[in-house]
């Protein structure tokens, strides 16, 4: 039984293997109907609980959509709606869910209630995003950046803003794909330096560079996300955006990049804040087809915990 809960809990050649097989079974679809059933149909008689304790757009339509079109049923879960947490602990919850499906997607806020959901649940868990990490957005990047411009490996990614979630994960990636990552932010908002020593440690060059055009110098991927987080407290907002006004990617910073250099961002976006839709509608962003890769990366991985 495989949980996915983190890219750097992974080992590398089955993140590899999960993204080939992402590639593949996006090829094998294309131009068919987005309700037509895969051939082979992995997920046929497979039950599978999304969890959503967060609001979501792209994870909980990709999830659905994709155990749907691998033959498997869904149901959806807001977190709100259950014991999850106040009526029972995680751990029960994780106990009786085990009962009743194959495979469980949630979405959290605390890291430690995915943790503790892994460590009770008897089938695969996956995480769909904590305040920590986002681990499957990720995955969805790498396919989207390989399909645009090959092998991420050896590239320059520059995360810009806020060191957050998405930030996180794409340390954890950059070990593991063996790309290398430059942070430019400002320093209270720096990724946490476990994830930073981690890819070190790893192998990956990681770089904090507070002035944002020496950071984009030679960058490969340049990648936002929004100033203000599910986690944060709306009274930080006006902070917030103070401290990242300096890190919004506009023409003007893409300028500075690699001429094939690509724009990444998860979404939601907020147009004209961390990112100008002059970038986000221009040529170099590919965020709809990262939008579009969450569905196919995230059927392999669900592939990949189920073992079929
Ligand atoms: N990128 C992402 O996870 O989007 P949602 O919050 O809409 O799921
Ligand atoms: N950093 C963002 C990502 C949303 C997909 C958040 O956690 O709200």
């Amino acid at each position: 039984m495989n949980h996915f809960l983190d890219i750097h809990k992974t080992d590398a050649a089955e993140l590899r293997g999960i993204i080939d097989q992402a590639s593949a079974m996006k090829q094998a679809r294309l131009g068919r109907p987005k309700g037509a059933l895969d051939d082979d149909q992995p997920l046929a008689g497979r039950m599978v609980a999304l969890i959503f304790e967060k609001p979501s757009t792209r994870t909980r339509v990709s999830f659905d959509v994709g155990v749907r079109q691998m033959g498997g049923q869904t149901m959806v879960l807001s977190g709100n709606d259950m014991q999850l947490g106040h009526g029972e602990t995680i751990a029960d919850t994780a106990r009786v869910l085990s009962r009743y499906v194959d495979l469980i997607m949630i979405r959290t806020f605390d890291e430690s209630v995915l943790l503790e959901m892994a460590d009770y649940a008897d089938v695969p868990v996956i995480n769909g995003l904590t305040d920590r990490t986002h681990p499957c957005q990720i995955m969805a990047d790498i396919l989207t950046y390989e399909e645009h411009r090959g092998p991420i490996k050896g590239k320059k990614v520059v995360w810009t803003g806020d060191g957050n979630n998405v930030c996180a994960s794409f340390l954890h990636a950059a070990g593991q794909f063996g790309f290398d990552v430059t942070f430019t932010g400002p320093q209270q908002l720096d990724p946490e330096e476990e994830f930073v020593n981690l890819a070190r440690k790893a192998g990956a060059t990681v770089t904090i560079e507070r002035d944002p055009v020496k950071a984009v110098e030679g960058a490969d991927l340049v990648v936002a996300d929004t100033w203000v987080s599910m986690h944060d407290s709306q009274s930080s907002k006006e902070r917030r955006h103070n401290m990242l006004r300096p890190y919004q990617v506009n023409d003007a910073l893409m300028a500075h990049a690699k001429p094939d250099a690509l724009f990444m961002h998860c979404l939601p976006a907020h147009r004209e804040e961390e990112v100008t839709s002059a970038v986000m509608d221009g040529p170099q962003s590919v965020i709809f087809d990262e939008a579009e890769n969450r569905l196919h990366a995230q059927k392999a991985v669900m592939r990949w915990c189920l073992g079929v």
